[in-house]
């Protein structure tokens, strides 16, 4: 059963955490301290549950909190070897831990323990983090708060500044709380309901006093031709330039991106203080742990055209890569781990908005969030001060330090696919399905392009919601159609690099039966539809410059000669062409094509459902329920061919084995001699 202290605790937990307004996405940590019987001893016990490392208060269970007796963890300060050596109390902590199970003790676990309150919160919120960043935030702190809040200057997270916390706390007894220097805040209360009024007071008490007291332009006055473009322009402008900036993100590793054209993004790129306040960079730790130090700054007004401003991101890449080595040149110490990777998190575009990476679209996604918390930090704090975030030093050995380094080493190995970007053509129903799922199980996010987006979008929500795929309407024999999806599944995700060109429809029709519409819709479908396809998303693929894979679901047909075929095999055999064609033409950029030539997959497929699979029974004398069955007869095999072996087959072409294969076809048809490639 749940102490009442802990249950108390996750329901305060979950109320701060779900507005935006009180701490960042997974930021800031709370607890509780209660009593509870030692089944060891049966004598009472006094415990600490703490929010553990990594998880949001949003959403905090209880199996979220590390559970520790807290006399062991309060033993700690007469072992305690002094700030030079801090960090090594982190792994004490679990020398403190009751019973099994729960989260791992984060870095904040001694501020929790030490301070002698029943219940504290520690939170990030932006007009807290505005105060203090503020060049005078000590004597803000006074005037907003009086002496019911203390300042405490800027100290690293760890256990010196919980000892200091926790004198503050004694030393001001009508203290509630404290504003961390360059940080965040802190709040206690003897109950939970007192812990939480005081840090609503704070949070609260902070974003009226700067309401009402900041300057009225606090980034400074409207920088002439940065305004935002209008909203259909911004999103062809960030179409086009999101795959260079992904190509840029992902020089030493491939990233995911998240784009957002919010206007608080457009309102700091359109004001004159916005490249100072950016080459500032973020200061609260868990901002600049998920956005680099600071940004990628485009210095150009949307009026600039899409080549001249491909160019100077270009040039600024190469500079923020300098800029970046520099940073860490200047603070590594002998024993610091190698440099990580010196490509932006954040790319800032005027006029258009905000491009963000990560390793998968949530961290894309909250690495976007939280430059947003910044900027509204910046806001509050230029508003009434000037922004005075923590030195790069102090960033530095936060990104590079020890505890950094163990939580990224305790990252799951990631999955096959991780960082692809998919793009697959009629996979809301049908045997494309079967590739979507596999691909998205991999670990790619995928988009569903599908003539119905209702049902593209069903089937992107089955897949795991906008994080894993989304939905888009498309008519693959539409130029402008595929343009619009693929411009959609750039927004999406931040580029293209794995393409399947499965649309398709068969109608069996003898030469004398099929009309000049039949021909025409097969080979717009198939031919041009798989062409324009392809096109439109080499071309992201080559502005990205990393590479990618092409996969045309062509057809045993497509080698295999057989009457009342002429337009769909016809159709096939040109798909099949195109695969080698592209192959020989893309290879420069990294680009393999290939494909794969199912045949007889009759369960799950609209071709055979709608009308191919009752002519094809009819024409081989079986009921259209056995179809499956006695394709799998003819085969050498005697397999019936599933979407799941379709899925397989692309998945080994685009995986990361098959890295030395182009214009391939693999046949998938359980073995049918007739068929086989020479
Ligand atoms: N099922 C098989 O045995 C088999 C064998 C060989 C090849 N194929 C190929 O596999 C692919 C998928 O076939 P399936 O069996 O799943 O059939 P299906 O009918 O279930 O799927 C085909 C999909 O293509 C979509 N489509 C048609 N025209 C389109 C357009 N203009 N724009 C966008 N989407 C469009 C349809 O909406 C449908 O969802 C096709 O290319 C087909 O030729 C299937
Ligand atoms: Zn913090």
């Amino acid at each position: 059963m749940t102490n009442p202290a802990a249950a108390a605790l996750i329901a305060r937990s979950n109320r701060l955490g779900a507005d935006p307004k009180n701490t960042n996405y997974a930021g800031g940590n709370t607890s509780a301290k209660g009593t509870e019987t030692d089944p060891v001893t049966g004598e009472p016990v006094e415990l600490l549950w703490v929010k553990g490392s990594g998880g949001d208060l949003g959403t905090l269970k209880e199996s979220g909190l590390a559970v520790l007796r807290l006399d062991r963890m309060r033993s700690l300060v007469d072992v305690y070897p002094g700030i030079e050596r801090e960090d090594e109390m982190v792994a004490a902590f679990d020398y403190c831990l009751h019973g099994k199970g729960g989260a791992a003790p984060s870095i904040d676990t001694a501020m929790h323990g030490l301070v002698d309150a029943a219940h504290v919160d520690h939170l990030h919120p932006d007009s807290g983090i505005a105060i203090a960043t503020a060049a005078d935030g000590p004597e803000l702190t006074a005037t907003i708060f009086g002496d019911k809040v203390v300042w405490v200057p800027w100290r690293r997270p760890g256990f010196q500044l919980g000892l200091d916390i926790a004198e503050i706390k004694e030393k001001n007894p009508q203290a509630v709380g404290c504003i961390l220097g360059g940080h965040g805040i802190t709040a206690w209360g003897e109950t939970s309901e007192e812990a939480e009024a005081n840090s609503l007071w704070i949070i609260d008490t902070a974003a009226a006093y700067i309401a009402d007291n900041s300057k009225t332009e606090p980034f400074g006055p409207a920088l002439d031709g940065y305004g935002a473009l209008p909203a259909a322009e911004r999103a062809a402008r960030a179409a086009a330039l999101a795959p260079t900036i992904r190509g840029i993100a992902s020089a030493d590793r491939p990233m995911v991106g998240h784009f957002t054209d919010a206007d608080v993004v457009l309102d700091f790129l359109a004001a004159a203080e916005h490249p100072r306040l950016a080459a500032l960079g973020t200061s609260c730790p868990d901002h600049f742990l998920r956005t680099k130090v600071k940004p990628l700054v485009l210095d150009l007004p949307p009026t600039a055209s899409v080549e001249e401003s491909i160019a100077r991101l270009q040039e600024l890449a190469v500079a923020y890569r300098e800029d970046y080595q520099g940073y860490y040149d200047r603070n590594a110490v002998a024993d610091s781990p190698a440099i990580r990777g010196k490509d932006p998190l954040i790319v800032l575009v005027p006029g258009v908005g905000m491009f963000s990476f990560g390793k998968d679209k949530q961290t894309a996604r909250v690495a976007g969030e939280f430059y947003v918390n910044a900027i509204n930090v910046m806001r509050g704090a230029e508003g009434l001060s000037t922004y005075a975030p923590i030195d790069e030093a102090e960033k530095f050995r936060i990104e590079y330090g020890a505890l950094e380094e163990a939580k990224l080493q305790r990252l799951p190995k990631p999955t096959p696919l991780a960082t692809r970007l998919a793009f697959v053509t009629a996979a809301a129903s049908g045997i494309a399905k079967a590739p979507a799922a596999k691909l998205a199980a991999e670990g790619a996010c995928v988009v569903i392009a599908d003539l119905s987006l209702e049902k593209a979008q069903e089937a992107a929500a089955e897949l795991g919601g906008s994080d894993v795929a989304v939905g888009v309407q498309v008519d693959v024999s539409n130029e402008a159609a595929v343009q619009a999806a693929v411009d959609a599944a750039v927004l999406a995700f931040g580029g293209v690099d794995l393409v399947v060109n499965n649309a398709g429809l068969s109608l069996s029709r003898s030469l004398m039966e099929t009309t000049e519409k039949d021909w025409d819709l097969q080979h717009d479908v198939m031919a041009k539809g798989s062409f324009l396809v392809a096109k439109a998303t080499a071309k992201v693929m080559i502005e990205q410059q990393l590479g990618g894979d092409i996969v045309y679901i062509s057809s045993k047909n497509s080698i295999f000669a057989g009457p009342n075929n002429v337009a769909y095999g016809a159709a096939k055999a040109d798909q099949a062409h195109q695969v080698r064609l592209l192959a020989a033409e893309l290879g420069e950029h990294g680009i393999k094509v290939n494909g794969v030539n199912p045949d007889g997959v009759v369960s799950g497929s609209g071709i055979f459902a709608s009308g191919w699979g009752a002519n094809r029974a009819a024409v081989y004398g079986v009921e259209e329920k056995d179809l499956g069955k006695f394709y799998a007869q003819r085969t050498i095999l005697k397999r019936e061919v599933l979407p799941e072996n379709i899925a397989n087959a692309v998945f080994v072409l685009c995986g990361p084995e098959m890295t030395h294969t182009t214009g391939l076809h693999i046949p998938v048809d359980a073995g049918v001699a007739a068929a086989f490639l020479r």
